[in-house]
């Protein structure tokens, strides 16, 4: 039997800058699923602090974190530029730190960024990158609407080994 956790899920704060780094580094290395490695981020607590305060105060870009008290243990992002043209299209990314999968933690994130970007008016396409050995991942997507659009022979190189990689995209 699994046990009950307490998972609180709400948009990133600038004082979340410390915990959210940790989670990057320690997700970063967990999988070869993620395009961030051991190189880490390279920002700076204050420079992460910028950067969620600007997330936080744009009309079309979002980050939502999945805590448990203090510690981010996943997160959610909709990424997308200010160029009149392309200002409705989103990137989706989203990571759970791997101790906790399995307990609908990333179904929740997906929910609630899917949520926002449906309120915000602005995002009415959002499109993410999965590499095709992802199934966990797929599988979420999947359910969620995203359908294939191409495949990215040679998206990604890991460990030495090139990988193809899915273009996903779903219209709200
Ligand atoms: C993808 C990820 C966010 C999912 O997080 P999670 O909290 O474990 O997800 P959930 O528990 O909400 O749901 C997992 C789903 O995958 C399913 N699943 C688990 N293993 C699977 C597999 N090998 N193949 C297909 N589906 C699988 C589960 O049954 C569940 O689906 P269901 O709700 O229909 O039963 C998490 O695995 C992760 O962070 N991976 C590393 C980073 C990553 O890959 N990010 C996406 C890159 S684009």
């Amino acid at each position: 039997m699994r046990e009950e956790i307490e998972i609180g899920i709400r948009e990133a704060i600038p004082t979340d800058a410390e915990a959210l780094l940790d989670c990057l580094e320690r997700t970063a290395v967990q999988t070869g699923f993620m395009t961030m490695g051991e190189e880490g981020s390279g920002l700076t607590v204050e420079e992460e602090s910028q950067h969620i305060a600007n997330i936080y105060d744009s009309p079309n870009n979002c980050l939502i974190v999945a805590l448990i008290e203090d510690k981010i243990i996943g997160m959610a992002t909709i990424h997308a530029s200010n160029k009149p043209k392309i200002q409705h299209i989103g990137e989706l990314g989203i990571v759970v730190d791997k101790e906790y999968w399995g307990f609908k933690i990333g179904t929740e994130l997906l929910q609630e960024v899917l949520d926002w970007a449906e309120a915000s008016e602005m995002i009415n396409r959002i499109e993410l990158k999965v590499q095709k050995r992802n199934e966990r991942a797929i599988h979420l997507y999947e359910k969620y609407g995203f359908e294939l659009e191409g495949i990215m022979e040679r998206g990604v190189k890991d460990n030495g080994e090139y990988l193809p990689v899915c273009m996903m995209a779903k219209l709200i």
